[in-house]
């Protein structure tokens, strides 16, 4: 999410910010346990676990593709049984830790590495303990349909708590857990162009496996000239988290959030039934699995998505640096200006850096030329001229999308952040008052030591078809994404960094809407009122389906749809609280 910095530079920033906050931080409180075993999925240890020979039925089952965790991290030390240190191998896993594809090849290693709880972590001494901890104990490797009803049955019968695991992208914690089963979806790769035709769309499509990557669907559209809704990141698991959770686009303002395109879901679902969800069969999984959030209501084994003709697209970047109030009185003026421009189909990648440096490296007008972005971004360029405020705007015309997205967006790392963020109404820019109190609000953030990006497009287009994504989204200007650099040396530092996020930087823009909403894929896990603030109004609704799909509780994660009723104990152990959802 944020580029041309270097972590290092980001490092600072953090450790000033962890300075302004330190005042008013305190430690998070231990979760919630409940007592009686009956009242915990299994864990190992326990008496319950299953025995060797047992796990050896299942990886029959599944055709030997249950694999035992071995951490990623356990060449760095020498305390992981039968793997051994090895200097050039854990040199890689630390210099290649910020590359997506070093844990989305892998069974077990979450993104966010705070959720990996240092179980096994490759910056600690050589010495340090190497266990699987937080990690998912094993995985099923999934191929088919039959690969996930046996693990759904094999974690029901045995009461082992499941995850159904992608690419590790997931920013809250969702696709990891302490004793778990990972159903891992990775390997399922097939793409089907189709020429689709029901009641509610005629044309082309693609049909994507649950495996299939942003960028692996992209090529697959843009091979017969269409494209696909994708996100910022080439190597985010299309049909799963991404389109599930809602989905933000290059492509938003001209089409809509990707859980928009969704024409038709196979899915496993939580009693082991496989079912194609569509608007007119299945209906209510249909709208539950377009945006209210993966690994909640049934395992996707494939999705169906609208593809559009490809295009010329413009790319713009701009930036400039100003330490005077006047970087504020420019921030204001882009934000006025902001509804026209993403209403003429632009979306817009900006971010508040430390030092009052703004920073826009992708802006994008597809079907648009350079020349129309660079006028909608006119009234910004001209208040920049007004106050002598030197900048530097780049602008080019690429013959297609694909071309615009690998220039602007070359090389993507996982965001190492302590996370927080909203999404800010339109409404907030309507009058001078308001606008003026969103910047306001933008300032405290980076006053008090956060980094912010916006993601800002306009999807308040009705949807072709009804479905779950926060209804906040149709108002919305921009996804405010912020936090502060996690800090891989301290896990209690990352713990005082997200209570910060909770006390200080969310409010510092919740404060502005009476009831604010956020992205449930990118935003803070310990959100107070997440129920509302992810899923809105939808909430209610979205737990009924969730019982009716996944009647024995098996898919849970932190902040899914109806997770309420269990909570991690301090080990890790998922066990019920009592609530009822
Ligand atoms: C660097 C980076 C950039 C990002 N950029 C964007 C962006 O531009 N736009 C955007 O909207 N989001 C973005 N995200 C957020 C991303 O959409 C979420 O993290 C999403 O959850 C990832 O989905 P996944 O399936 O790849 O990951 P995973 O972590 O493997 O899974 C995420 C969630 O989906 C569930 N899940 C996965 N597969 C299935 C399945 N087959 N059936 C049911 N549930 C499933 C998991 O259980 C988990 O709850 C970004 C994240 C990162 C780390
Ligand atoms: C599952 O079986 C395969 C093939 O026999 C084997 O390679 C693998 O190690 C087994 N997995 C486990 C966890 O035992
Ligand atoms: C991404 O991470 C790699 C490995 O840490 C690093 O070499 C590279 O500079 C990073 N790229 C960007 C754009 O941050
Ligand atoms: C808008 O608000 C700013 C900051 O309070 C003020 O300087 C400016 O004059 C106002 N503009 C208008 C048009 O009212
Ligand atoms: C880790 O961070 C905590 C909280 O900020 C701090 O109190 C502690 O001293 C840090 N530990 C180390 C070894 O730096
Ligand atoms: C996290 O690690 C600590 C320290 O090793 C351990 O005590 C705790 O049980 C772990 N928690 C989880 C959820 O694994």
């Amino acid at each position: 999410m944020f580029k041309g910095l270097t972590r290092l530079q980001l490092q600072m920033v953090a450790l000033t910010s962890l300075l302004v906050l330190a005042g008013s931080v305190w430690l998070a409180r231990s979760e919630s346990s409940a007592s009686g075993a009956s009242q915990c999925r299994c864990f190992p240890g326990d008496a319950c676990w299953p025995s060797t020979s047992t796990w050896n039925t299942l990886n029959n089952t599944v055709g030997g593709r249950l694999i035992k965790t071995v951490p990623i991290g356990a060449v760095c030390h020498d305390t992981f049984p039968g793997v051994s240190y090895n200097a050039k191998k854990c040199a890689d896993v630390q210099g290649n830790w910020a590359r997506p594809e070093l844990h989305d090849e892998t069974t077990h290693s979450p993104m966010a590495a705070f959720f990996a709880n240092m179980s096994c972590d490759p910056f600690t001494p050589r010495s340090a303990p190497c266990v699987i901890g937080s990690y998912v104990q094993y995985a099923v490797k999934a191929s088919c349909d039959s690969d996930y009803r046996a693990t759904i049955n094999f974690a029901t019968k045995y009461n082992i708590r499941l995850v159904i695991r992608n690419t590790g992208h997931d920013y809250m914690g969702k696709s990891t857990g302490a004793g778990a089963i990972a159903l891992w979806t990775h390997g399922i790769k097939d793409t089907t162009i189709k020429d689709y035709k029901s009641s509610y769309y005629t044309g082309k499509a693609i049909k994507l496996g649950a495996g299939v990557q942003a960028n692996e669907a992209q090529e697959a559209a843009n091979a017969k000239g269409y494209v696909v809704v994708e996100g910022d990141c080439p190597t985010v698991g299309i049909a799963g988290g991404y389109t599930q959770g809602g989905g933000t686009s290059p492509l938003g303002s001209k089409f809509g959030l990707a859980a928009d395109q969704v024409l038709e879901w196979e899915v496993v679902t939580g009693a082991g039934t496989v079912l194609t969800a569509t608007p007119t069969q299945n209906t209510d999984l249909y709208w539950a699995l377009a945006g209210g959030g993966g690994g909640t209501y049934g395992a996707v084994l494939s999705m169906t998505v609208r593809m559009y003709k490809n295009m010329a697209t413009a790319g713009v970047t701009l930036s400039y640096l100003e330490s005077s109030d006047a970087y504020w009185q420019i921030l204001q003026v882009f934000l006025t200006n902001l509804p026209a421009v993403l209403k003429s189909g632009a979306v817009l990648y900006w971010q508040l850096l430390p030092g009052n440096f703004f920073y826009m490296p992708q802006a994008y007008l597809p079907g648009g030329t350079a020349k129309d972005l660079v006028k909608l971004l006119q009234p910004t360029l001209d208040a920049l001229n007004a106050k002598k405020i030197p900048y530097s705007l780049t602008s080019k015309d690429f013959p297609t999308f694909q071309d615009s997205f690998k220039t602007l967006n070359p090389e993507m790392n996982i965001t190492e952040f302590n996370l927080g963020g909203s999404l800010i109404p339109r409404s907030l820019v309507a009058t001078n008052k308001s606008v003026t109190a969103l910047v306001a609000g933008l300032k405290s953030v980076t006053d008090n030591g956060g980094i912010l990006a916006g993601v800002s497009m306009d999807v308040s287009k009705t949807p072709p078809v009804p479905n779950a994504a926060h209804p906040a989204w149709r108002d919305s200007l921009f996804l405010a994404f912020l936090g502060t650099v996690y800090d891989r040396s301290n896990l209690t530092a990352n713990v005082v960094a997200q209570q910060a996020v909770s006390n200080v930087l969310d409010p510092s823009l919740d404060k502005l809407t009476p009831n604010p909403a956020a992205y449930l894929n990118e935003a803070n896990f310990k959100r107070a009122n997440w129920q509302s603030a992810f899923y809105g109004t939808n909430y209610a609704k979205l737990v009924s389906i969730k019982k009716k799909y996944d009647p024995n509780a098996i898919f849970w994660g932190p902040t899914v749809v109806g997770s309420e009723a269990w909570a991690p104990a301090a080990d890790g152990k998922l066990c019920k609280t009592g609530v009822t959802v």
